[in-house]
């Protein structure tokens, strides 16, 4: 694999209306990541993703974008936005924008122009199609969000346009070079501004499998699963071999997609020595548990299904490519919620999973307030409390599968994307120190025991423990073996044990014990020493280890 100046970076991910409001408006905003640049210094951080701040009506927080070359006014001001970038660049921080370019707000002008005159150039940005009342829809894919992906052109009781988001989210046509030329425009003009890449959204869906058809019904709502279409639309590479030649690559950007549904063959494509993106997000564990039938009929993970996928998952890429690693992002509930069991929930078991994912082959990212141990809400009382515009239909479709309306918001409790948006804790103070003024979502009643304050002298907490991997990924002795060294799995028979070696100059050894009861391990090989553990006095001799509940470590040993 050849070497790249990002194979050996720390990424964390903000989002930035939850991350620090300055200005007293609720609203966290790009003046308040300015104020925050030491603490992410001072952590470790080398690249810094910010989650869309481009002018949006906020339909889906930023995700819907209507002008690709300016920031919304809740989040700043293009002056703002470039000291960010410089101040940044002085820590050795580059930052990495969202690039949302499968759709774009339906406030953008190119749409606005769309509806105007649907047949003139600015119609053929998009998918619009004929339609007459009563008669069928050009196909019956369901919307991420819920619902049909069409939806009646503004001004038009006689055309129609796709969206496979929101309804405000229309997508953009790539079939069309005009707009693929307009795409690259703009992403040039950003890498210009000096920011050091793109994480790409949604990008799979940017391939359509033409013309529109019906797919098998799979839910009570009479539409399928956008899934089913994705499978057979082919022919994606074209766009994103073009993207990469025309843009990131000119520029040496770092580049991370939002890539699902990938085939084995083609992940030299996507992710080789010469692929479309630097990197892509490893999510098999994040669909863990879930099936077609929507989030209340999902089942809880066990140990042994995310050890088994996140092995999967790297020894797939091996020698190919690299993965961005993750817990959760804006879109996952907290992963701490998500993997451990409820019973299992401690900072020690916390730093357990901080652990595994931190040594893996690939690239670390943090989503903020994972370093300190943020959690999902414990209750939701009404759909009110909460914000994301994709509850409604998580509620919906638990409703109309028979479960009582207490039971819906369960379901939303455990699995809404606002667990992982409400407020960083930065403090016990009011609204965790977060902002002067109420925040815009509320804040995890939690916030008085989970907070970076009570955390940053503590070195046990979870805090310092993400502060020693960081250190740890980036000490020299450890450093190259940990970036480049091979992947191993090792003990795959015992359940609830996650063990992997990593071999280069060095051989580590990365030991868990996932579960509520201790065990006795035969050792393969002599631990020279343990170079980092949740637990001070773990005792090991020449062929066996004792790990007790959620116990974890990594070791140097001598082959
Ligand atoms: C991606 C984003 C998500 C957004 C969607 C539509 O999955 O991460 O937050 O809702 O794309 O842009
Ligand atoms: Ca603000």
């Amino acid at each position: 694999m050849e070497r790249k100046w990002w194979h050996n970076k720390i990424a964390y991910q903000i989002y930035p209306k939850s991350f620090k409001d300055s200005n007293g408006d609720g609203i966290g905003d790009i003046r308040g990541i300015i104020e925050k640049l030491d603490y992410l210094a001072n952590l470790g951080i080398d690249i810094l993703w910010l989650s869309p701040i481009y002018k949006s009506p906020l339909a889906d927080q930023g995700y819907d974008i209507s002008d690709y070359y300016d920031i919304d006014p809740r989040f700043g001001t293009m002056e703002d936005l470039e000291e960010l970038i410089a101040k940044a660049k002085e820590r050795g921080i580059g930052i990495v924008m969202d690039l949302v370019v499968n759709h774009c707000s339906d406030e953008h002008e190119w749409f606005k122009k769309a509806c105007e005159d649907p047949d003139g150039p600015y119609g053929k940005f998009f998918y619009i199609e004929d339609y007459k009342e009563g008669q069928p829809l050009p196909c019956n894919w369901r919307s991420y969000f819920g619902g049909s992906c069409w939806e009646k052109l503004p001004g038009h009781q006689d055309k129609i346009y796709l969206h496979v988001f929101h309804k405000k989210q229309p997508d953009l046509n790539w079939e069309n070079p005009l707009l693929r030329k307009e795409v690259y425009k703009m992403i040039n003009w950003w890498l210009d501004k000096g920011i050091a890449g793109f994480r790409i959204d949604a990008i799979i869906n940017i391939k359509k499998k033409l013309p529109f058809k019906d797919y098998p019904v799979d839910r009570e709502d009479g539409l399928s699963s956008m899934e089913n279409m994705l499978k057979e639309a082919t022919g994606i590479g074209e766009f994103l071999g073009e993207m990469a030649a025309e843009t990131f690559r000119k520029y040496d950007a770092f580049s991370v997609g939002e890539v699902f549904n990938e085939k084995d063959s083609e992940l030299p494509l996507f992710i080789g020595d010469n692929g479309y993106f630097s990197s892509m997000f490893d999510f098999s564990t994040t669909g863990l548990g879930q099936n077609d039938q929507g989030f209340h009929a999902a089942k809880e993970i066990t140990p042994k299904e995310y050890r088994d996928a996140i092995f999967k998952a790297h020894e797939r890429v091996e020698g190919i490519g690299y993965l961005s690693n993750i817990i959760e992002n804006h879109d996952e509930p907290r992963g701490v919620s998500r993997y451990i069991p409820a019973s299992g929930l401690s900072c020690k078991s916390k730093k357990m999973l901080a652990g595994i994912y931190f040594l893996l082959p690939g690239i670390p990212f943090i989503y903020q307030g994972q370093e300190i141990g943020m959690e999902n809400l414990a209750q939701v009382d009404c759909l009110d409390q909460l914000d994301d515009c994709a509850n409604i239909d998580v509620y919906n479709t638990a409703i109309n599968a028979g479960l009582s309306e207490k039971e819906a918001l369960e379901v939303l409790r455990k699995h809404s994307r606002d667990n992982a948006r409400t407020p960083f804790q930065w403090s016990a103070e009011k609204n965790a120190g977060f902002s002067e003024a109420e925040p815009w979502l509320l804040v995890n009643p939690n916030y008085k025991d989970i907070n970076w304050e009570s955390q940053v002298n503590d070195s046990d907490s979870v805090f310092n423990f993400y502060k020693k991997l960081i250190q740890l990924r980036k000490n020299p002795e450890y450093e190259s073996t940990l970036v480049y060294g091979t992947f191993q799995p090792a003990h795959t028979d015992i359940d609830n044990l996650v063990c992997y070696y990593r071999r280069g100059d060095k051989t580590l050894v990365v030991l868990a014990n996932f579960q509520d009861k201790s065990i006795e391990l035969p050792l393969a090989s002599n631990i020279n020493k343990i170079i980092l553990a949740n637990r001070a006095d773990i005792t090991y001799n020449s062929d066996t280890i004792k790990l007790l509940s959620y116990d974890f470590l990594i070791a140097e040993v001598t082959k």
